[in-house]
């Protein structure tokens, strides 16, 4: 056994060794490319999928399709991240089946280290409403009447998923030095507030049912502002007395209780109900897209609602990309689904810091893809 001293002295020698070492690697690391913040180098998989209306057998095709789930509906573990943009309800019958899939995928993308982001869009809201117009009969049935299907997509099981797991918009990074999915720009943090922009802080998309007007006034910070009026509206008619369902009854408006900001917010401006992205034409559109990309800190902007029955539509060079195609039999519009490719590496010289960024969105379809975005950039300095 050594003595004290002896072992103070092995320590000491040996930290002394580990300390040299360190000291004489460190420029060999460099010169042969190792960068100090290597965990800088990211790569991630995003897809995105639009209205499903209660049809859980192309939903399943879709999804599967784009690997986002294997052939028994199970989370693939392929992508990082699936967002689905909301109108998963009415017109087709699964409405049960697809939330509950929703919340089963869910729990496996945590599990496996995935994600998933929801999105509660117009019909969504029209049944929390109890603007039931385009509620088959069939699928009441499957709820087994008026009463418990109010029930359930109010206070029970869909309407719980809904509040707990569902936004009206979200803002996801593609890259985790920008935070986590939602967290709000800009960054409240003032330290990182006070370096915007930088080459990397709008590399984020936004995703909303409808769209994010240029006009529409609670636009940031992104996305809370929207999303706390959202939730407390939610709350507003989820525990409400609900309302005997339009039709036959009369429509049933928003509560007594809604403020001016909750009626704008489901209003025909609001992130829920706007076209004008899919419908204005392109001049106009194309000179407003860039103030709300600035404002909410993103490249593109992603959304659904207004349907292209053959394409997934991107304009002003995929700043705006609508994904709605009718994927529902009800339509029998084109299966399709957004998937998104970034990659930032470092390949940085000896006496530079340098990072190559790249990012490919495509349109995938049954029996072929799109390219809609390829684009790749350098960018210099520390980030
Ligand atoms: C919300 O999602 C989590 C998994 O992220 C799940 O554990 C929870 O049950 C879901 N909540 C509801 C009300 O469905
Ligand atoms: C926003 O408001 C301006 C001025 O009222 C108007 O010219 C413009 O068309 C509006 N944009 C949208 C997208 O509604
Ligand atoms: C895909 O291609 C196959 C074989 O060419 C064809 O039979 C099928 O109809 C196509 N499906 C769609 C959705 O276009």
């Amino acid at each position: 056994m050594p003595n004290f001293h002896q072992a103070l002295g092995i320590i000491i020698s040996f930290a002394t060794l580990f300390y040299l070492a360190l000291y004489l690697l460190d420029p060999l690391r460099s010169s042969l490319g190792y960068a100090p913040r290597r965990h800088i180098q990211h790569s991630t998989r995003i897809v995105a999928v639009g209205d499903l209306h209660g049809d859980i057998g192309n939903a399943q095709k879709v999804l599967e399709m784009a690997r986002v789930v294997d052939s028994d509906g199970m989370w693939s573990g392929e992508v990082d991240v699936f967002v689905q943009t909301g109108d998963i309800i009415d017109r087709g019958d699964d409405t049960i089946k697809l939330f509950g899939w929703m919340e089963d995928l869910r729990s496996q993308a945590q599990r496996a280290g995935g994600q998933m982001l929801s999105h509660l869009g117009n019909h969504e809201w029209m049944n929390a409403i109890g603007d039931w117009r385009y509620v088959y009969e069939s699928e009441v049935k499957t709820f087994g009447g008026i009463t418990a299907r109010q029930a359930m997509i109010s206070t029970g099981r869909i309407g719980r998923a809904w509040a707990a797991n569902y936004t009206t918009a979200s803002r996801l990074p593609l890259h985790p030095i920008l935070g986590a999915p939602n967290e709000d720009f800009p960054p409240r943090a003032r330290s990182a507030a006070g370096r915007l922009p930088t080459p990397l802080s709008h590399a984020a998309y936004s995703f909303v049912h409808g769209g994010l007007s240029p006009n529409y006034t609670r636009l940031s910070p992104f996305p809370s502002a929207i999303n706390a009026i959202g939730r407390s509206l939610l709350r507003k008619l989820q525990h409400r007395v609900q309302p005997r369902p339009h039709p036959p009854h009369p429509y049933p408006g928003l509560p007594s209780r809604a403020t001016p900001e909750e009626h704008t917010f489901y209003g025909s401006g609001g992130p829920l109900w706007y076209r004008g992205w899919a419908l204005d034409d392109k001049e106009k559109v194309c000179r407003e897209v860039d103030s709300v990309l600035e404002k909410t800190g993103t490249r593109r902007m992603i959304m659904g609602h207004t349907p292209d029955f053959e394409e997934i539509v991107s304009r002003c060079n995929g700043k705006i990309i609508i994904i709605d195609t009718g994927i529902s039999h009800a339509y029998g519009g084109a299966l399709s689904a957004l998937s998104v490719e970034y990659t930032l590496k470092d390949v940085r010289s000896s006496s530079s810091y340098k990072w190559r960024e790249k990012e490919v969105v495509k349109a995938v379809y049954v029996n072929r893809t799109v390219v809609l975005v390829d684009e790749e950039r350098d960018i210099f300095g520390d980030i």
